[in-house]
């Protein structure tokens, strides 16, 4: 891989960053904001949630103005929408205000959470696209990281530490502004769009020091938006809205937001909630490495196969353990730790990896969209029902709930998701379509 290609993907991938360190901040920044805007436990709800609904709206706006526009400018766009949200959330006096300026975060978490995958997806060589779409999904969990540390070291501040806690995002997201404009235009895209000169030379460009795959675009001018009427692709965009789905059914935010929860109802104290969170955030981190380094050689399905059937057994122990009353055992916190890492290994980063994959070139961004506005929905369903079925069903059922998710995942991944590891994006819609 040229170094110019690594450069820019790691600038696309801030995207991600800035999505992880957005959906996390919130946690440690509630005990402050909660008495400041005098909220009762259900505006709190909402507040949390107003993130997740503004993702929804972003990622529908960005499918068809990624197909218009390009993924550059999009992008810069959700820069700027990131600055302002974590400027405003920082400096906000009312609760209204507050809550807008959550929502315009939304919307750029939202809009990245697809302009990031289906760029770098764009740019790469077959033979590291898996790596390189990868690397979205390890800035995401080191942004989450990110938030984590970060609330710990303002908490002490003593007055308003949560204006801290939001009003520090300005500077990834400033960086990630000033960066983008280094960054080329997707050459894809170009081609697409019919700038060939353009579209060649930022492909020479990112991929001199390679062997050179040549940019080739099959003839995709007969696709339109028509062509959804067609069964062969929605029958795709309906894999990818279903994956995209089960990739929050496995129930990886129930840990990621509510891991204290979880660790309380299991007796242990919450003393060392903060610990236990970090410790969640660096397997995450270290195990999507894993995935990077294998998704290429080992292919996105069997890690698909893998994961799901390993997050099955773990959230199956932790069932048993709970409903046996075993809970307060060393081996809860290794069988959510074991879930966390099959988590990162496969559903986490290739889901990102497969819905940047298996739409062609002409709907990639709008197809792209409609998936993941409906992660979006999945993640909402769970981070608001998952309270209530906690203390509602305990533990055990709850457990058993996302352990049969799981095992429903495997077989949909075994029955629908293609091979698609060291094809082409054009070879792939040419298998696919
Ligand atoms: C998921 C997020 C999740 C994150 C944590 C992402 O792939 O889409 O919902 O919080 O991974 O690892």
């Amino acid at each position: 891989m040229s170094k110019y290609l690594v450069r820019v993907s790691f600038v696309v991938a801030l995207g991600g960053l800035l999505f992880g360190f957005d959906t996390a901040v919130i946690s440690g920044a509630n005990p402050f904001i909660q008495p400041y805007f005098e909220m009762d436990d259900w505006t709190l709800g909402w507040t949390v949630s107003s993130v997740i609904l503004g993702c929804i709206v972003g990622v529908v706006i960005a499918g068809p103005v990624g197909d218009l526009y390009g993924r550059k400018r999009p992008l810069i766009l959700v820069a700027i929408l990131f600055i302002i949200s974590a400027l405003g959330s920082a400096l906000a006096t009312q609760l209204f205000s507050f809550i807008g300026y959550r929502l315009i975060g939304g919307l750029a978490v939202g809009a990245a959470s697809m302009l990031s995958p289906v760029y770098i997806s764009e740019v790469s060589t077959n033979a590291h696209r898996g790596k390189l779409v990868s690397l979205n999904q390890l800035t995401i969990v080191i942004g989450i990281l990110l938030a984590f540390f970060s609330n710990y070291f303002l908490v002490d501040i003593p007055e308003d530490n949560w204006r801290w806690m939001f009003g520090v995002e300005a500077i990834p997201a400033s960086l990630f502004l000033v960066s983008l404009f280094y960054v080329p235009e997707s050459p894809r895209w170009l081609l697409l769009r019919g700038e060939q000169k353009e579209a060649n030379k930022i492909w020479k460009k990112l991929h001199a020091e390679s062997e050179g795959e040549k940019l080739t675009v099959i003839n995709e001018s007969k696709l339109n938006f028509k062509i959804l009427k067609e069964w062969k692709y929605l029958k795709w965009i309906l894999v990818g809205v279903v994956l995209a789905f089960l990739q929050q059914m496995t129930g990886i935010n129930i840990i990621m937001y509510y891991a204290p929860n979880i660790f309380s109802t299991a007796g242990f104290s919450t003393d060392n909630a903060l610990l236990q969170t970090i410790v969640v955030g660096v397997v995450n981190t270290l195990f999507t490495l894993v995935a990077m380094r294998f998704v290429d050689s080992f292919g996105r399905k069997n890690l698909l196969l893998v994961g799901t059937v390993l997050m099955f057994l773990f959230l199956s122990l932790m069932s048993y353990l709970f409903l046996s009353g075993q809970q307060q055992s060393m081996i809860t916190l290794i069988a959510i730790l074991g879930f966390i890492a099959s988590f990162a290994c496969s559903m986490g980063p290739v889901l990102w990896v497969v819905i940047s994959e298996i739409f062609p070139g002409e709907i990639r961004a709008m197809a792209s969209s409609l998936a993941i506005m409906s992660l979006w929905i999945g993640a909402f369903f769970v981070s608001l029902t998952f309270p209530s079925m906690l203390s509602g069903w305990g533990g055990g059922y709850s457990f058993l709930f996302y352990a049969c998710c799981n095992l429903i995942s495997f077989f949909f991944v075994w029955k629908f998701i293609p091979k698609t590891k060291g094809k082409s994006l054009e070879e792939i819609t040419e298998l696919l379509y």
